[in-house]
C-alpha cells in the first residue's frame, strides 16, 4: 500500500513546510518557513476559491507589467496595504529622542543638484505660495551637525511630482542641502498640497474596490545623512491638513507634524532672509530640527539599493 498523500490542505502544508526545512540560510529557512505557514493559513482561512486565486494572479501581473523607472507598483502595494509602514517600525526602532522615519515612497529620483542654502528646489513652479523650512541637524545631546546632507524632493503645488508631468523631462522639487557649522539648514520651496497616489492601476482599483481614498496629506521628504550617524528616511507634515488622519498609505507620525506659518506683511517675524532671498509676503515658514542617531557603520537604506539599482543600469 502506497503511503497516504496529501490528504488533506493540512498535509499539503505540512509537506511543504518538510520540504524547505532544509533550507540551508538560516534567515532564508526562517523567512521561508514563515511564509508558508502564513500563506496557507490565510488561504484556508478565506477558502480562496480557483476564481480568486486566477483574479491575483493576473492582479499581480499587471503590477509588474506597470512598473518602470518611473512607476513602482508593487511598492504602492507595499504602502497602501501598511507593509511599508511596519517594516520601517521594525527597522528603525529609535531610541528616545531621534527623528523618526516614514516611508521613502516611490517618488525618489538620484542625481538631485547640490545647493546653497536658501537654494530654491521650487524654481519652475509658479503657483505655489513661497515657503522657507530650515532647523537644524543634531545628534541625541542637541550638539550640531556640520557638514549632514539633506535630500529633499517634493511634490509641484499642482500635485505631481516631476516624473509624473508631461511638460517636464528633468528634475524639478529636488536639492541637496548641506548644513553649516551650527548643523543649520535652509531649504526655499512651495507650500505642499495633498495629493492622491497613482490609482490608474491594480492598486487604485484595489483602494477603490474597498472604500478608501487614495490622498496623502501636505508633506516634503528628506533622507538626512552624516558620516558617523544613522540616516533617516523621513518627511514632514502640514499640521493644517484634512488627511493627517487618513493618509493613504500610514506614513503619519505626530513627531513629524510641523507648522507652516503664514506671514502676510513683512513682519520681520523670520528676520532678514525672506527679503535677502528676495522673497515678498505673503510665505510661509515652517522649522524642523533632525535628531540622527549615532552609528558606526551606515547601515543599508532604501536609497542605497536604489543607487545599486541605478549602478546596474536599471533605475534613472
Ligand atoms: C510619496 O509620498 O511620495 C508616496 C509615498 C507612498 C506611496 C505613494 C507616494
Ligand atoms: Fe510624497
Amino acid at each position: 500500500m502506497p503511503a497516504r498523500r496529501n490528504k488533506t490542505a493540512d498535509d499539503i502544508t505540512s509537506e511543504v513546510l518538510r520540504r524547505f526545512a532544509e533550507t540551508p540560510e538560516p534567515r532564508l529557512r526562517q523567512i521561508m518557513l514563515g511564509l508558508i505557514k502564513h500563506l496557507h493559513a490565510f488561504v484556508k482561512e478565506v477558502e480562496l476559491t480557483e476564481a480568486e486565486w486566477f483574479q491575483a494572479i493576473e492582479t499581480l501581473t499587471e503590477a509588474g507589467r506597470m512598473c518602470s523607472d518611473k512607476r513602482q507598483e508593487f511598492i504602492l502595494f507595499s504602502d497602501t496595504l501598511g507593509v511599508s509602514m511596519v517594516v520601517d517600525l521594525i527597522s528603525h526602532r529609535k531610541p528616545d529622542g531621534a527623528t523618526e522615519s516614514t516611508v521613502f515612497g516611490p517618488f525618489h529620483r538620484l542625481g538631485a543638484p547640490k545647493l546653497p542654502a536658501g537654494g530654491n528646489i521650487a524654481h519652475l513652479d509658479k503657483t505655489g505660495t513661497p515657503t522657507l523650512v530650515s532647523g537644524r541637524v543634531l545628534d541625541l545631546d542637541g550638539k550640531p551637525i556640520k557638514g549632514a546632507v539633506l535630500d529633499v524632493w517634493q511634490a509641484q503645488s499642482s500635485g505631481l511630482y516631476d516624473s509624473q508631468d508631461a511638460s517636464l523631462d528633468g528634475l524639478h522639487m529636488r536639492g541637496k542641502f548641506h548644513t553649516d557649522a551650527e548643523g543649520r539648514y535652509l531649504v526655499r520651496t512651495v507650500r505642499p498640497v495633498n495629493y492622491p497616489i497613482p490609482s490608474d492601476g491594480p492598486v487604485g482599483r484595489m483602494l477603490r474596490a474597498t472604500g478608501r481614498h487614495p490622498w496623502r496629506p501636505a508633506h516634503i521628504h528628506f533622507v538626512v545623512s552624516a558620516d558617523g550617524y544613522e540616516p533617516v528616511t523621513t518627511h514632514i507634515f502640514d499640521r493644517t491638513d484634512e488627511y493627517l488622519g487618513s493618509d493613504a498609505v500610514f506614513a503619519v507620525k505626530d513627531s513629524l507634524i510641523c507648522d507652516f506659518v503664514r506671514h502676510d506683511s513683512g513682519d520681520n517675524a523670520f528676520g532678514d532672509e525672506p527679503a535677502r532671498l528676495g522673497i515678498d509676503p505673503p510665505f510661509l515658514t515652517a522649522e524642523f530640527d533632525f535628531h540622527l542617531k549615532p552609528g558606526s557603520e551606515r547601515g543599508t537604506t532604501v536609497l542605497d539599493a536604489q543607487q545599486r539599482l541605478a549602478a546596474l543600469g536599471a533605475a534613472g
